[in-house]
């Protein structure tokens, strides 16, 4: 019997998805009765902080420019937790779906990340609607989440598991690393990140078994395709930063409080596209767990092209 399939194995996998739905279920918790409580998010403070924004490497930003380039890119760090949610929710339905006649502990575990995952978006949303009342008019919102996803899920299993890893790794060293020790960031804004952190430290177990499941299925010669599908999804999202770092930095131009040269508009762009690759890109591919698991699933080959793949983002 091939040990991947060794009754072990499969009873060592079984008690993993139990106790993600144990966990799941013991830190369950409410949009309006947990988190938002009636609060409203404090414009006198920043949103996304400076480890994240890179907002303390333009010198040239008077305080409440730099408060409010902060505000701008924590609007977008919501709306693109909501984009790329629509596809990941979606995966696991599919994923949930596939264990509905055996592992019960698995299919339950995948509805619950499914279904958290609908509540975040539902908050993502949320939250844009009472930060766009607070803020000027103007702000766009470059890619349409369901037009991600059709994109997206055309790609191979093995691929979009691989960017679902990615993302819900860097959800946590995001939290850890920066939002949380950031005591000056709007209570709010740091709230919503420390509840979907909660829950996306349970996703990340499950993107795990199901991307090694699904890689022990394939044949090498899948595996190559997947490799290139997933260069493929990185290059995707790159180009969607690139236009919403554009976007966001034509909206923090315009309502900046004062006008800003050639030269220092030209900064801003780079340090906001260079922000937003920090964000949605370099921490996923330098999380050391990540890169662990990619070089377990990926020959010599295939890591060389994906390195090769990401270099330009990686040197930018
Ligand atoms: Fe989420
Ligand atoms: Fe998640």
């Amino acid at each position: 019997m091939n040990a991947a399939l060794s009754p072990i194995h499969e009873s060592g996998r079984t008690a993993r998805y139990a106790q993600v739905v144990r966990l799941s279920k013991k830190s369950e918790w409410q949009i309006d009765r947990d988190l938002m409580q009636g609060r409203q998010f404090d414009f006198s403070r920043k949103f996304l902080p400076d480890g994240l924004s890179r907002v303390d490497a333009l010198s040239f930003l008077t305080t409440c420019d730099a408060r409010l380039l902060s505000q701008v890119q924590g609007r977008t760090y919501a709306y693109i937790f909501g984009l790329v949610e629509r596809f990941i929710s979606a995966k696991m339905l599919d994923q949930g779906r596939a264990h509905a006649l055996d592992d019960q502990h698995a299919l339950e575990a995948l509805v619950r990340f499914t279904g958290e995952e609908i509540k975040h978006q539902e908050m993502f949303r949320r939250m844009e609607e009472m930060i766009g009342e607070q803020m000027p008019p103007g702000y766009r919102q470059m890619a349409n989440p369901s037009d991600v996803a059709r994109a997206v899920l055309a790609a191979s299993t093995w691929a979009v598991l691989a960017l679902t890893c990615h993302i819900e790794l860097f959800v946590q060293s995001h939290y850890a690393e920066s939002i949380h020790k950031d005591a000056d960031l709007c209570p709010l804004f740091k709230d919503v990140f420390k509840y979907h952190w909660k829950d996306e430290s349970q996703h990340v177990v499950l993107d795990e078994l199901e991307w090694k499941d699904e890689h022990a299925r394939l044949l090498p010669a899948q595996r190559d395709l997947a490799v290139d599908d997933l260069i493929a999804l990185v290059a995707a999202v790159d180009g969607i930063l690139q236009a919403q770092s554009a976007a966001d930095v034509e909206y923090f131009v315009r309502n900046a409080s004062r006008e800003f040269n050639e030269r220092e508009v030209a900064e801003i762009k780079s340090a906001v596209l260079g922000a937003y690759r920090w964000q949605y890109i370099i921490t996923g591919v330098r999380h050391p767990h990540f890169g662990k698991l990619l070089t377990s699933m990926t020959t010599p080959a295939q890591m060389a092209r994906i390195q090769a793949a990401l270099a330009p983002i990686l040197a930018a």
